[in-house]
């Protein structure tokens, strides 16, 4: 057979048209089988760049470069078609996988326990640990548990500490709004016989006008213990212990001497940040034998001690808030922070 040269270049271009039209309808399937048909052994490029060897030799050098740039043209475009092919399914796979994020509906914020009262818990929980429980007593309450009862005689000055809000019921003075948790120990102590190791924590009313520091209304914790041989060690061992407990190590607490009418002897308690510096936090003492007395308990045989002290001013010094009526702003972006 005879070769021409001319033919062959010819042939050699129009194969390289034909199979970049095969190439570019081709699926990624068809694609794969189309290799070996386009540029294998038994293609027809392949057959023509053999029978280059037909041509004269002066002819060869043109003819083969025909049919090897359309074997170089034919084998590019393969390759591109493949890649392209590679990119859709690839596409189509993240199109078909995609998430559509903003159907995610957010979580509904379902709000939380007042600071005041995460605080109160706390200190439950602190107590409960040592070994006391919880009880609770009424925020209306008669003058004799909130005074009397503590030893506090009719017209004793140690009442103007207290600025009464007096309720109008009954005798005249005889029904107020608790300024204190200490009557809980009376009704504790009256209650129930010792050994007893009890916390009390509520609401207290003063009649104050409100500022930084003070408030109405605002939170105590009562602690009341009643047990064979307790001593004033005892009571500054658990101050010690509490604060330790609930503020973390680096906190110390001292007592100062004081006066209530119902401890003997009477002390403040103060608890020392780690900075030095000392924060008046309570009230504290050895029960009075003569409030021991009045619950029916004898003073010979059982002492004790009790303590009190604000959980507001707690919460405050804990989270280093400066302004007590913030508690009762109500404002979302002071309480989403606790
Ligand atoms: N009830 C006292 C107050 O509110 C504090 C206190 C409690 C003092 C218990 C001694 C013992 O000031």
């Amino acid at each position: 057979m005879s070769v021409d040269a001319r033919e062959l270049t010819a042939e050699a271009s129009s194969l390289a048209a034909q199979a970049t039209e095969a190439i570019a309808a081709a699926d990624a399937e068809e694609l794969a089988g189309l290799r070996s048909t386009l540029l294998g052994k038994s293609s027809q490029l392949t057959s023509l760049r053999r029978s280059l060897g037909k041509l004269p030799p002066a002819e060869r050098p043109a003819a083969g470069r025909a049919v090897t740039e359309a074997i170089a043209s034919v084998s590019a475009r393969f390759e591109s078609r493949l890649a392209e092919l590679g990119e859709r399914k690839l596409r189509e796979r993240l199109e078909s996988e995609r998430l559509d994020l903003t159907e995610i509906v957010e979580q509904p914020d379902v709000g939380r326990l007042h600071v005041v009262t995460q605080t109160q818990h706390r200190l439950e929980d602190v107590f409960c640990g040592m070994g006391y429980e919880v009880a609770e007593g009424p925020e209306v309450e008669t003058e004799w548990h909130n005074f009397v009862a503590l030893n506090f005689p009719p017209g004793h000055p140690a009442r103007d500490m207290y600025d009464t809000l007096y309720v109008n019921y009954g005798e005249p003075g005889s029904t107020l709004l608790r300024t204190h948790t200490s009557p809980v120990q009376i009704r504790v102590m009256q209650a129930v016989p010792p050994p007893l190791y009890v916390v009390a924590p509520g609401r207290c009313f003063r009649r104050d006008t409100a500022d930084a520091t003070h408030m109405p209304v605002f939170h105590q914790i009562e602690g009341l213990v009643v047990d064979k041989d307790i001593s004033l060690g005892d009571l500054a061992g658990t101050i010690e212990a509490f604060t330790t407990a609930y503020f973390g190590p680096g906190f110390t607490s001292r007592l100062r001497p004081s006066y209530f009418p119902f401890t003997e002897p009477s002390a403040e308690f103060d608890v020392a940040r780690p900075d030095g510096a000392w924060l008046e936090l309570g009230g504290c003492g050895m029960i009075h034998p003569a409030v021991l007395e009045v619950c029916g308990i004898d003073p010979e045989v059982w002492s004790g001690f009790a303590f009190g002290f604000g959980i507001d001013r707690l919460a405050m010094i804990r989270f280093g808030i400066d302004d007590l009526r913030d508690f009762w702003s109500n404002d979302a972006r002071f309480l989403e922070q606790f």
